[in-house]
C-alpha cells in the first residue's frame, strides 16, 4: 500500500506547482495586513506605564472552581458526565467539588481584595441557570447566586469579567440534539445569554461569549479528548465522529452563537448597561521552523489556523464577516456559508479579544514538502506541523509539562499579530499563568514568578510598540481541576490541599501584589 509520504514525494512536481502559484498569488496581494490602523511611533526608551484603568485580575471557570454539582437545581454539565467515564480523566478525578469555590467565594475574593486585583475573570456555569436549556425554567438559586458573587465582587472595588460559556454547557442539549453539531444550539445560547445580560448586566461591564472555543471545537471533535468524545477512528480513540468535517460544523454553529448573543446584546442592552461583549481565544504562537518560505507561510497558515481556529476560524468571521483566505484557499466548498443574518451581525461583531497566551511552538510546512505522517499533516490543519522541538532542543524552555514551553516573546508576537490582523482591536490578555506538575513544590514557586515577569515584560513590549492592550489576567488564583490533567497540573498562585481545600500563598502571590502595587503606584505618579 502506498504510504502518505511516498503518496507526497509523487505528488512533488505537482506541489512545487502550487507552491509558486501560492507564493506568487499571497506576494501579489498581500491582502493581510492591507487594512490595519498605523500603529502609534514606537520608542525603545519609553517606558511603559500601565493607565490607571488597567485591569489586573486572577481568572477561573466554573467547573474548575466551583464544585457544587449538584446542588441548589444545578444539574448536569457536558464536564459531569465526561469525567464519569473511566480513563477520560489522568488522575481519574472530577469537578465534583473542584476548589469548592461555590461556597468558599467570599473567601476567595477575600485573597483577590489582598493581592489588589481591581478585576476578576470567572464563567457561568449554564447549567446551574438553565438545567434544561431553552427546554425548561430558569433555576432562580442559580441566579441569586451569581447575584451574590457579583455583589461580593464590586464590594471589594473589583470589576467582574464573565464568561457565559467556559467548555462547560447542559448535559441535555448534548441529549437532545447533539450540542453544537446542530444549528438549534444558536437559539439556546442567544436564549442563555440574554438571561445573563437581562439578570446581571447592570453589574457586569465585560462579557466574553465563549472561553477558547478553538480548543473545545479541537479537542471535542478532532481529536476527540474532551467531551463530547468525538473524532475519526484515526485520528483518536472515539466511537464516533468525522475529525475532517465535525469541527467546522461545531466551529460554524459556535460562531453564529456567538453573533446571535452579540447582536441581543447589541440591540437591547448595551446602550443602558454601557458594557463590552468580546470572545477569548487560545494563542499559542507559531515560529517558523526554518527561514525557508514554505516554512514562513506554514506558520503564517497555522496562526490564521488556529488562532481563528484549526480548522474554523473564529474571529475573521466575526471581525470581517468571511473566513480567512487561507481556510478558503484549503477547503473551498466544504466551508460552510454564513447567512445575510449572520453577515448583517457580524459587523462590530466584537468590542475585544481576549487572548489567552501560554505558550509557542514550531510550525513546519507539510503543503509542499513531505512531513511524517501524524499530527499536523492533514488539511485540517492546514498542512503545518506544529512541534515544540527543533532537532531535539525545544522552543523556549521546557516545563515538565507536555503542552507548554516557556517563550515570552511568543507574547509580544501575539499580541502584535492579534494587533495588526485585527485593526488595533482593544485586547486583554485574559489568561497567562505557569502550571507544574505536581513537583512538590509548596510556596517557594520561582518558575512561576519568573514566567509572570518575563511575560509581562513581553505585554509591555508590545504595549510600547502600540497594542491596545486593556488588561492582565493569570491562570489563576489556585490551583484547581485542570481538565484532562485533572489535579496532576498546579497553576495556583495559592496551593490548594485538595484534601482540606486549605489555600496557602505562594512567593507569587506577593509577587503579583508587589507588581499591581508598584504599577499603581506609578500611574497615580502620571496623574499627578
Ligand atoms: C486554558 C483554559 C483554562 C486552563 C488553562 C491552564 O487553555 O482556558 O481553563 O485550563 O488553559
Amino acid at each position: 500500500m502506498e504510504t502518505k509520504s511516498s503518496m507526497y514525494l509523487s505528488l512533488l512536481p505537482l506541489w512545487f506547482l502550487c507552491f509558486i502559484i501560492i507564493n506568487l498569488v499571497s506576494s501579489s496581494s498581500s491582502t493581510r495586513y492591507d487594512d490595519h490602523i498605523p500603529l502609534r511611533e514606537t520608542n525603545e526608551e519609553e517606558d511603559v506605564h500601565f493607565p490607571k484603568n488597567f485591569l489586573f485580575g486572577t481568572a477561573s471557570s466554573a467547573y474548575q472552581y466551583e464544585g457544587a454539582y449538584l446542588s441548589d437545581g444545578k444539574t448536569l454539565s457536558n464536564w459531569d458526565v465526561f469525567t464519569n467515564i473511566t480513563g477520560k480523566i489522568a488522575d481519574g478525578s472530577h469537578g465534583k467539588v473542584a476548589v469548592d469555590h461555590y461556597h468558599r467565594y467570599p473567601e476567595d475574593l477575600d485573597l483577590m481584595e489582598d493581592l489588589g486585583v481591581n478585576s476578576y475573570r470567572f464563567s457561568l456555569s449554564w447549567a446551574r441557570i438553565l438545567p434544561k436549556g431553552r427546554f425548561g425554567d430558569m433555576n432562580m438559586e442559580g441566579i441569586y447566586h451569581y447575584n451574590r458573587v457579583i455583589d461580593a465582587i464590586l464590594k471589594r472595588g473589583i470589576e467582574p469579567f464573565v464568561t457565559l460559556t467556559h467548555y462547560d454547557i447542559p448535559q441535555e442539549l448534548e441529549y437532545r440534539y447533539g450540542s453544537w453539531l446542530n444549528p438549534q444550539i444558536r437559539e439556546d445560547f442567544e436564549h442563555y445569554a440574554e438571561i445573563c445580560f437581562r439578570y446581571f448586566g447592570n453589574r457586569v461591564k465585560f462579557w466574553s461569549t465563549f472561553n477558547e472555543p478553538n480548543v473545545q471545537v479541537i479537542l471535542g471533535y478532532r481529536k476527540g479528548t474532551y467531551p463530547p468524545s468525538r473524532c475519526s477512528k484515526t485520528v483518536g480513540n472515539c466511537t464516533r465522529g468525522d475529525s475532517e468535517i465535525e469541527p467546522l460544523v461545531a466551529a460554524h454553529n459556535i460562531i453564529r452563537s456567538h453573533l446571535a448573543a452579540v447582536s441581543i446584546y447589541r440591540t437591547k442592552y448595551q446602550e443602558q448597561q454601557r458594557g463590552k461583549i468580546g470572545i477569548v481565544m487560545n494563542a499559542i504562537w507559531f515560529e517558523p521552523v526554518s527561514d525557508a518560505l514554505a516554512d514562513r507561510l506554514a506558520a503564517e497558515r497555522a496562526q490564521a489556523f488556529y488562532l481563528t481556529c484549526e480548522n474554523c476560524r473564529f474571529l475573521d468571521p466575526v471581525v470581517f464577516g468571511r473566513y480567512p483566505r487561507e481556510m478558503q484557499e484549503i477547503f473551498g466548498e466544504d466551508l460552510p456559508q454564513f447567512t445575510k443574518d449572520d453577515l448583517k451581525s457580524s459587523k462590530n461583531g466584537l468590542d475585544f479579544i481576549g487572548i489567552n497566551q501560554y505558550t509557542s511552538r514550531y510550525a513546519k510546512d507539510c503543503l509542499h514538502s513531505a512531513c511524517e505522517p501524524g499530527q499536523g499533516g492533514s488539511r485540517a490543519e492546514g498542512f503545518v506541523n506544529a512541534n515544540a522541538l527543533k532537532d531535539g532542543l525545544a522552543l523556549g524552555e521546557p516545563t515538565g509539562v507536555d503542552w507548554f514551553n516557556v517563550y515570552p516573546q511568543g507574547m509580544e508576537e501575539m499580541l502584535m499579530y492579534a494587533t495588526e490582523r485585527y485593526k488595533n482591536i482593544p485586547l486583554y490578555v485574559t489568561e497567562n499563568g505557569f502550571g507544574e506538575n505536581n513537583t512538590g513544590v509548596l510556596v517557594n514557586d520561582y518558575r512561576r514568578v519568573k514566567y509572570m515577569s518575563s511575560y509581562l515584560d513581553a505585554l509591555k513590549r508590545a504595549m510600547r510598540k502600540g497594542a491596545d492592550i486593556r488588561g492582565y489576567f493569570t491562570w489563576s488564583l489556585l490551583d484547581n481541576f485542570e481538565w484532562i490533567s485533572g489535579y496532576t497540573i498546579r497553576f495556583g498562585l495559592y496551593h490548594v490541599d485538595f484534601n482540606t481545600l486549605e489555600r496557602t500563598p505562594r512567593l507569587s502571590a506577593s509577587w503579583y501584589k508587589n507588581f499591581i502595587f508598584q504599577h499603581r503606584a506609578q500611574s497615580q505618579n502620571d496623574d499627578a
